[in-house]
């Protein structure tokens, strides 16, 4: 037995931020934001958390699943922005749905790359028997820990969610293989140096404004490419294929010259590698399955259809799944 994708969710909140108003708040253009990023807007949660957006994005992927709640035996969240440091958001998303009380439940930080990783646990749980029913989700409310005074990152990133329901399955649709890897030598360039136990919550770490996302934009763009490309490679060699075998890639959106420069380098036609960074920015775990949710609701995703998921992120984790949908 292995996971095979049933259903498939998306949701983001209703507030729109654009590069216009950004240019009100930090000393930024649209222009050099839609030239450098791709991003020309992302919506921003008001009342909403993590497991709001989650629990919206489940919803719709358990109907098109046809499961209810309590058939979920298990809820996997990926995300760097928790409802709470603890419980996991994954138990809040329990709570607020109404998954059955026995189902086991946890977050992944696993940043951009969560999603992926989360995925691939739930396979690894199926294959192993312990359970059938999943829910694998990537939520992330990044405007929570986004430095609204910092142009260099406040510009890209949004909130939203994605959620897929990983049922087993013995057919040969479903993962076909998956590749995780890290390295914790980078865990600079991508870092929240505060709130954690290392630089606790204080006065001072809000004063220096340690609690927010700080990145090293350009050293984190130029490992990008080459992690995507060759983890690509090697998912789809462990499942027997090349690029050509492809009908879509499902990039993390973190920016679209990275996203042109994977296509020219792995030659992939442009339009197989879907694009939502321009109307939602960078999500984090939520990307991938957001992504997803979204070609799958424009009926791009076809049964038999092969999908190749990729992403890369903080600091660093990258990854890639190939799916026979
Ligand atoms: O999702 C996890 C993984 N994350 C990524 O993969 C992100 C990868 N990195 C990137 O996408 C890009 O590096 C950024 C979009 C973050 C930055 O683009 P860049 O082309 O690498 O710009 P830069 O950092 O080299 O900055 C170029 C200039 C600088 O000015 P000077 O020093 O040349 O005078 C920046 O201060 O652009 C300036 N700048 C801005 N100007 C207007 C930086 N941010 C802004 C801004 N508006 N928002």
């Amino acid at each position: 037995m292995h996971g095979m994708i049933t259903g498939v969710g998306m949701y983001v909140p209703e507030k729109v931020l654009t590069n216009k108003d950004l240019e009100k708040m930090v000393d930024t253009s649209d222009e050099w934001i839609v030239q450098r990023t791709g991003v020309r807007e992302r919506r921003i949660v008001e009342d909403e958390c993590t497991s709001d957006l989650a629990v919206e994005a489940s919803k719709e992927a358990l109907e098109e699943a046809g499961i209810s709640p309590e058939n979920v035996d298990a809820i996997i969240v990926a995300t760097i922005t928790p409802d709470t440091l603890m419980p996991a958001t994954a138990l809040h998303v329990q709570r607020k749905l109404g998954v059955k009380k026995d189902a086991l439940a946890f977050d992944i930080n696993a940043a951009c790359s969560g999603f992926i990783y989360a995925l691939s646990c739930a396979d690894a749980f199926i294959s192993a028997g312990m359970v059938k029913n999943c829910l694998v989700i990537g939520a992330e409310t990044l405007s929570r820990f986004t430095d609204w005074q910092d142009r260099t990152t406040c510009v890209l990133f949004g909130d939203g969610a994605g959620a897929v329901v990983l049922q087993a399955t013995d057919t040969d649709r479903g993962i076909l293989a998956s590749v995780l890897h890290a390295d914790g030598d980078y865990a600079d360039l991508m870092v929240i140096p505060g709130g954690g136990a290392k630089n606790p919550c204080s006065h001072q770490a809000l004063k220096d404004r340690e609690c927010f996302i700080k990145m090293k934009g350009q050293e984190t763009f130029k490992m990008a490419v080459k992690h995507l490309v060759s983890v690509s490679k090697e998912a789809l060699e462990k499942a027997r294929m090349t690029f050509d075998d492809v009908d879509f890639v499902v990039c993390h959106q973190a920016n679209l010259r990275i996203l042109q420069s994977f296509a020219r380098f792995a030659r992939v036609p442009q339009e197989k590698v879907p694009v939502t960074l321009d109307i939602y920015g960078n999500t984090s775990g939520a990307t991938i399955p957001l992504t997803l949710g979204f070609i799958r609701k424009k009926g791009l995703l076809k049964e038999g259809n092969i999908v190749l998921l990729n992403s890369f992120g903080a600091s660093l984790t990258w990854a890639a799944s190939v799916i026979r949908w």
